[in-house]
């Protein structure tokens, strides 16, 4: 007897847990952002849109395109909002703006760094990326990093290109901060400079839409960077909800097929 009571607790114990895991899955309980019913609605992503293939403007339109934005609509719709609305501001406000809740989450071609993880947390990594550079096309004496000490560098303010060209300032490199990456290609373009320091996609994506006109790659890739999306330290649970959307679009296909779209083959496994 005793022993039919013990089955049929577990039995009743497993409908229980079966039913839950069934609720759970129903996109109206998932929480937003602030935990508020109402921030349910719409998620409020922040960017800085120069910085194709990732973001930027979309042609004759007043909304923002590339593999980033594609991918936090997906990401947005998978968690259940209604909205995702995207707010562009400088690269160097956006962790200031998630840490004060004036924005969900930030998707900009962020890499994931040490320095960051301080202040923010990161989901897991959507796209292996790097720094590079490219120099004006008559710049012929640069061949690796090192040669670019006697040269003028333009990069964006507060991005990773930014900081690894201060390690040649004390070596005598002129360093030239823009608030956007267009206006450090731009310019390169000017002789403003003789070199950008920046991603490589993003270079690369620079010089097959006209910049090779007067820019080309110089020496070898010079990090392996890995893009997050960033969320607040005090919202761990849109992070965990984040991370489960981005594992929901890779098993899907979804994921795949944006990479393919805005790169042209399959990501590396
Ligand atoms: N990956 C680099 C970084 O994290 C550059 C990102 C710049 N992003 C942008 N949307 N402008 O610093």
């Amino acid at each position: 007897m005793k022993k039919i009571t013990v089955l049929l607790s577990i039995f009743v114990l497993a409908l229980g847990i079966l039913a839950a895991g069934c609720g759970g899955g129903s996109k109206g309980d998932k929480k937003a952002a602030s935990g508020t019913p109402a921030a349910k609605e719409e998620l409020i992503v922040g960017t800085e849109p120069s910085f194709a293939p990732f973001e930027f403007p979309e042609k004759d339109s007043k909304e923002f395109t590339g593999f980033d934005m594609d991918l936090i609509r997906a990401i947005a719709k998978e968690m259940g909002y209604k909205k995702c609305t995207i707010r562009n501001m400088g690269f160097d406000a956006l962790i200031p703006a998630i840490n004060s809740g004036n924005l969900d989450v930030s998707i900009a071609g962020f890499s994931i760094t040490e320095e960051r993880k301080k202040q923010v947390i990161f989901s897991q990594p959507y796209y292996k990326s790097g720094l590079a550079f490219v120099v004006r096309k008559d710049v012929n004496d640069v061949t690796k990093f090192e040669d670019l000490q006697k040269k003028t560098i333009a990069v964006q303010m507060g991005t990773t290109g930014a900081l690894y060209a201060d390690k040649l300032k004390e070596k005598g490199a002129v360093v030239k901060t823009f608030n956007t990456s267009d206006l450090a290609c731009m310019e390169l373009k000017n002789k403003g400079a003789d070199a950008v320091i920046s991603d490589l996609p993003v270079l690369q994506y620079f010089l097959k839409n006209g910049g090779s006109e007067y820019a080309k790659l110089a020496g070898e890739p010079l990090t392996a960077e890995d893009y997050g999306i960033v969320i607040s330290k005090k919202n761990p649970e849109l992070a965990k909800q984040v991370d489960a959307a981005l594992d929901a679009l890779k098993k899907n296909g979804t994921y795949d097929k944006l990479y393919e779209k805005w790169f042209g083959s399959k990501p590396a496994k």
